[in-house]
Order: structure tokens, then sequence, then C-alpha cells
């Protein structure tokens, strides 16, 4: 993205957000503007009331000094209620930007996530919108203040003496030059720190949740060792930043000296030599020109700003950009009715390099107990990712209901399909709220008879707080096991048509795999099961039987399979 283009879809896009508070942010303008003048016409107050002194009027005098009380008064006001509005506006702002990318993080396909570490997500969430939004309201108020003091310092200056004003003018071109120079330099360190800051979230985040694994590889030493240098280089690169900045901001400030300089100089030659300029215009002139020259050092000083801007805007809407919202969000909302499912000539690749399926052709029957097995990394997970429509196939179509599952919505996909995945998530919060999280209409009674059927009721009703226990983060509290089971009966919990079992027994014992073997047998006669396994006792209990290997998936028979099985098992 260009620098014009950068800041051109900055503008676009912030507008719709300022857009939606237009009352509220015409009025912090109109305030803005109504401070500009108040804090304009005070000199000329003062001017009048050192005249009075000089005629000693006392009365006009007091009068002015009671009005100027008045006149304080109503500045103090202005500008509190301004703050207010200010305050106000870039909260509404912040809270609009993190809930609508937040809605479209969520919406972002499969992909987005395996290429997007967690932390970067979280960093891009907190930080782009906050500053965004402080820029568009207190940034952009400063500015438009100071060009609106530009602007009508010049015609002033103009009408007090042309000649001098275009010596103070010469200040300008200066500026310009370095604001553009500087503000590369500033924005290219910025888009670095960000893409640091990302990282440094993302060593938090792993960091935190893989504790047990880094504890048990006795790697915390390395860990800190890279934790280290990522703050380290993000000190570096923040302290440069700040030097360009500083830098930029003193070249100026010599600059404007210079140009006081300057004006001094030519502005006793008009005085004393050519009489051009009385003396008393000239002070005022002297007033304004300093004004002026303040107001170009405060632009200058806000163009670090507006380099952040650029720069957070760009990383908002780079993650919308780069992955496809349209797969996601589109299709007819329809129930699941028969669970028939069928892949026809569907290739898949996360990586074209290497395939995992190459035309297959599955047909799955409603109502009826299906096995896949096949070698580790065969493809076997992959099959029902590509069923939940967490990836696109690169060609061929799945449909479920005789319906192009793409015709179908996130919400009928999400509604008709359960699935106990392979390493089964939970929320920090109670084992009741984690269940009813998929079914918020189902009865105590259904929770307590559900989980009895996962053969998980016994052991919560163990735990001193029952169902009301905290299973902790990402359900780390229970054993693999128990989790294996309560994921079981969330997933029955939720009613679904089509229900998919990945590994669902591998971490547990004997006793309780023939009860979730059963389960699984009885919900087949009102649903489409389809079950990943390595456990070879489901072979006699299923309808169908897929052996998945080598980008292919086939239909088998039980006595073929056990053939083969030893290899596997
Ligand atoms: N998110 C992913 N991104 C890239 N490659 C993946 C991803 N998930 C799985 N794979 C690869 O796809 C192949 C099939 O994986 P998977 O379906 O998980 O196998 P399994 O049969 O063991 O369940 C493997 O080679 C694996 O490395
Ligand atoms: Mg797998």
């Amino acid at each position: 993205m260009n620098k014009i283009s950068n800041f051109a879809t900055a503008f676009k896009k912030t507008s719709k957000y300022i857009k939606k508070h237009q009352t509220t942010y015409s009025l912090n303008l109109v305030l803005v503007i109504v401070s500009v003048i108040l804090n304009l016409v005070q000199p000329l107050i003062w001017a009048n009331t050192i005249v009075s002194i000089f005629k000693s009027e006392f009365i006009e005098v007091y009068k002015y000094c009671a009005f100027m009380v008045g006149f304080y008064f109503l500045q103090a006001l202005v500008n509190y209620v301004q703050s207010l509005l200010a305050s106000h506006l870039s909260e509404e702002i912040t809270f609009d930007l993190k809930s609508e990318m937040y809605h479209k993080l969520m919406g972002l396909p499969m992909k987005a996530f395996d290429d997007t570490p967690a932390g970067e997500l979280i960093s891009r969430l907190q930080y782009d919108p906050e500053a965004v939004a402080d820029i568009v309201i207190n940034k952009f108020t400063l500015l438009l203040v100071n060009i609106l003091k530009f602007l009508t310092v010049i015609v002033i200056m103009f009408y007090l003496h042309i000649e001098l004003t275009l010596v103070t003018l010469t200040l300008v071109p200066f500026s310009i030059g370095l604001f553009f120079f500087s503000g590369k330099l500033m924005r290219k360190q910025m888009m670095a720190i960000s893409v640091l800051k990302d990282k440094f979230f993302s060593h938090i985040q792993e960091s935190f949740t893989g504790i047990k694994t880094i504890k048990g590889l006795n790697i915390q030493e390395v860990r800190k060792l890279e934790f280290n240098n990522i703050l380290n280089i993000l000190k570096k690169k923040s302290i440069t930043t700040r030097n360009y900045s500083a830098l930029s901001q003193n070249i100026s400030q010599f600059f404007m000296f210079c140009t006081q300089v300057a004006i001094i100089l030519a502005g006793s030659l008009f005085v004393l030599k050519y009489k051009t300029l009385n003396i008393a215009f000239f002070l005022a002139f002297n007033n304004y020109s300093s004004q002026f020259t303040s107001s170009v050092m405060e632009i200058m000083g806000l163009n670090s700003s507006l380099q952040q801007m650029a720069v957070s805007i760009q990383r908002i809407l780079h993650l919308q950009e780069n992955f496809d919202l349209k797969e996601e969000t589109s299709g007819d909302i329809h129930k699941i009715l028969t669970g028939r499912v069928k892949f026809i000539n569907v290739s898949f690749a996360y990586d074209i390099r290497t395939p995992v399926f190459k035309n297959i052709n599955v047909e799955i029957y409603p109502n009826s107990m299906n096995v896949i097995i096949g070698p580790s990394g065969g493809g076997k997970t992959t099959f029902l990712n590509l069923l939940l429509r967490f990836y696109q196939p690169s060609s061929g179509l799945i449909e479920i209901d005789d319906i192009n599952i793409d015709d179908l919505s996130v919400l009928t996909i999400g509604e008709g399909i359960s699935i106990v995945a392979q390493d089964s998530f939970f929320f920090n919060d109670t084992i009741l709220n984690n269940l009813l999280l998929v079914n918020a209409d189902a009865s105590l009674e259904d929770v307590y008879m559900i989980c009895a059927q996962a053969h998980i009721h016994d052991f919560i009703i163990t735990l001193p707080e029952g169902y009301s226990t905290v299973i902790g983060d990402g359900g780390s509290n229970l054993s693999g096991g128990q989790r294996q089971r309560l994921a079981v009966a969330r997933a029955l919990l939720k009613k679904s048509k089509i229900l998919l079992f990945d590994e669902p027994t591998s971490s547990l014992d004997r006793e309780s795999q023939q009860f979730i073997n059963e389960i699984m047998l009885n919900l087949s006669r009102e649903h489409t099961v389809i079950v990943i396994t390595h456990n070879y006792s489901n072979l006699h209990n299923a309808d169908h039987i897929f052996y998945i290997n080598n980008g292919e998936i086939i239909e088998s028979k039980e006595d073929e399979i056990n053939l083969v099985n030893a290899r596997y098992v």
C-alpha cells in the first residue's frame, strides 16, 4: 500500500465510525472552534484593558477585569464539555472498532488461524483500535485547531505586512519536507514495532498455554532468552522512533527560531529604513508570527500520531483483506434433517505441495454407524474438517442432505453437526455452563441424563461443588479421560443430526471405551455417526468401514481390515 492510498483508506474507514456519532462529533468540533476563537480574542481584551490603564479609566479597568472572570469561566466550561465529548467519542469508537474486529476475526476461515498466532490477534485487537480511536478524536481535533490557527494567522499577517509575511512563510517548505521525510522513517519503525508487539504477545500466550511442556522439557531458560531478545529489539526500535520524533521536532524548532531572527532582521529594515511598518504593528506581527510558528510546530508533533494511525488501520484491514470472508458468512439457513453426507470428487491440500485427498468419493447414509481408520497423518481429521467446512476443498463438492455445503449457512452446519475433537477444549467456567453453552434450553434433568449416558455424571457429583465446579483454563483440572467423556456429553447435549467422534476413546480405560462404543451405537439409530478410531473392537458394530490412506478413501470389510490392522495398532 502506498502512502496516499494508506491515508485515503484510513480516512474512509474511520469516517464510517464518525458518522455513527455525527452529532456528538460535530458538537465537539464546534466547541473546539469556539475555544480557538476565545483564545484569539483574549489578547485583544487585554490590550484594551491596558489602554484603559494608560488612560487611568479605573471603572473601565474594573469592568474589563469582571468581564475577564466571566470570559475565563466560559472558556473553562467550553473546554470541559469538549473534553467530555472527546473522551466519550473515543471510547465509543474504540468499542465499535473492537467489537467489529472481534466479530470479523471469529468469521475468518480456519486457514487464517493456522497462519496467525493467537498472540498476534490479541495484540492487534488490543492496540490498533485504541490507537485509531485516540488519533481520530483527539489528535485530529488538535490538527484541526492548528490548521485553523495557521490559516487565520496567515490572513491577519498578510493584512499587517505582505513582505514580512513572505519571510515568515519560508519556514513552510522546510517543515513540509521534514514532515514527510521523518514521517516515512517513523512509519517504518512503527510497523516494525507493531510486528514485534505481536511477537511479544504470541510468546507470552504460548508460554502460558504451553507451561506444562516448558517445565516438563526444562526449557525455561531458552524461553526467557527468546523473550528478552524480543523485548530488547522492541526497546531499541522504540528508542529509535522517539529519536526520529525528537530530532524532527528539534530541527523544526531550530528552523522556527531562524525564521524569528529573519523576521526581526527584515522587520527592523521595514520599520527603520523603509518605514513601511509602524513599531506597534511590528510588535503585533511578531505576536502573530510566533502563533504561526507554534501551530507549525504542533502539526509537526502530530506527525508520529498520523503515522501510527496509518500503521494501525493497515493492520486492522490486512487481516480482513488477506482472507476471503465470503465463504464463511454466506449460505441459507436450513435444518439438517436426514444427515446424508456425500463427498464427490473431492481434492484437498493444506499446502498445494502436499495434497491430502485426491479425488475422493464417499457416501455416508443417514442413521448409520461409520468408522474411519487409517494410519496417523493419513487425513482422517482432515476429512471431518472438510465436512465441518473449516477448509474449502480445492475441487469437487461436499453435500449434506443433497445440498452443497457451500450453500448452507455457518449456523446450519454448526447446529447440524457436533464433534468430539481429538483435543477437547473447555472454557474456564463451571461444568454446567460449559455444557449449557451448546444448548441453553436443556433442562437440568437433560444434562444429568446425558452426563450419565457419557459416564461422567457419577464423577461430577463426587466433586465438592458438583456441576458448579469451575474446570480451569481449557479444562486443565480434569484428567484426559474425564475431559473426553465430558466432551461426549457436550456433543450429545447439542442434539445434532450428524455426530463426529475423532478418536473418542483414545484416552479411556477399557470399561469406559465399551460404554462410549455403546453410546455411539445407540446414537446411530437416529443419527449419522462418524467415528475415527484406532480401536478395532469398534469395527464389528460398524455399518460401514472406511480406510483412509495415501490421499484415498476406500470402503472396506471388517475381515479385510483385520488382515492389515496389525500394522497400525
Ligand atoms: N492445519 C493444518 N495445516 C497444514 N497441514 C495440516 C494441518 N492439519 C493437518 N495437516 C497435515 O495434513 C495431513 C493429514 O492430517 P490429519 O488429517 O490430522 O491426519 P490424521 O489421519 O492423523 O487425523 C498430515 O500430513 C498433517 O501434517
Ligand atoms: Mg487426527
